[in-house]
């Protein structure tokens, strides 16, 4: 990953959601909570269209996290089949649109039907120039740091690494996410203000956006707010205003 010396763009290379709330928009209106997931799937249809149509380079969502495997037997299923129908769905659109999908996370637990779907999005996109959209289930960023920290570790175990010569781009290539640019923005919608085991690694100099908005209600025009935030942000990574003003000019 890479990360850009200071803010020369308005628009966020790469955009970190964790689309919360889904629960709570189907409470207030007397729903079932897997109504809340259906409302969130256009929700996400929506964030996608806008930031490929932003020129955004990689869009991540948190779709299901490690700990997300808790909840009601019953409520897990309806997402897993949520997943299933929204990628056979959503493919014909988003290969039409040019995005490469890649899914993040441990898929040892999925049915070999969401396996199956995974794998098909991922090779149809694959050859695709344009946005790249990344869908973290049963992702953790905890996890992400140890698969990474293993493989190093394995290399050094078996001679061909000097634990003295390991750097933080080392391991940032063994990261699921390796090859995108670093989040410029990340967005947690429904209130909380916390990261919740998402891009731990990545998020270090991210500009982090919450909103109180429930995920199914967060439209364009939230988008736009969120955006709006960023582009007002003063990217320093560590050195000064004035360091960073004079590169501006
Ligand atoms: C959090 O809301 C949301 C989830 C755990 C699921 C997110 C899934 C979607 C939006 C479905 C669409 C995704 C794709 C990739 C097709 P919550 O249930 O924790 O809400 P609460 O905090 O109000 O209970």
């Amino acid at each position: 990953m890479s990360s850009d010396v200071s803010h020369k763009h308005a628009i966020p290379r790469h955009v970190a959601i964790i689309m919360d709330g889904n629960g709570r928009w189907a409470r207030a209106r007397h729903l079932p909570r897997t109504e809340g997931h259906r409302q969130g799937v256009h929700a996400t249809r929506a964030a996608v269209r806008f930031c490929a149509s932003r020129g955004v380079e990689a869009l991540t969502l948190f779709a299901f996290s490690s700990e997300n495997w808790r909840r009601p037997a019953g409520e897990v299923n309806t997402l897993m089949g949520l997943f299933v129908t929204a990628l056979e769905k959503e493919l014909p659109e988003l290969e039409s649109r040019n995005i490469r999908v890649r899914f993040i996370g441990e898929r040892e637990n999925f049915s070999g039907k969401l396996r199956s779907r995974i794998d098909e999005a991922e090779r149809r996109t694959a050859g695709n120039t344009g946005m790249h959209l990344v869908i973290a289930v049963s992702y953790g960023g905890r996890w992400d740091i140890v698969c990474a920290t293993r493989r190093l570790a394995e290399q050094a175990a078996a001679g061909s690494l000097e634990p003295g010569s390991i750097t933080a781009e080392m391991l940032d290539a063994g990261l699921s996410t390796a090859g995108l640019p670093e989040p410029d923005l990340f967005i947690r919608t429904g209130g909380e203000r916390r990261l919740s085991n998402f891009l731990l690694w990545q998020l270090a100099y991210t500009e982090l956006f919450f909103s109180d908005v429930l995920w199914p209600d967060f439209d364009a025009s939230e988008l736009e707010a969120a955006f709006g935030f960023f582009a007002r942000r003063e990217r320093r990574f560590g050195r000064t205003g004035e360091q960073v003003s004079r590169e501006r000019a």
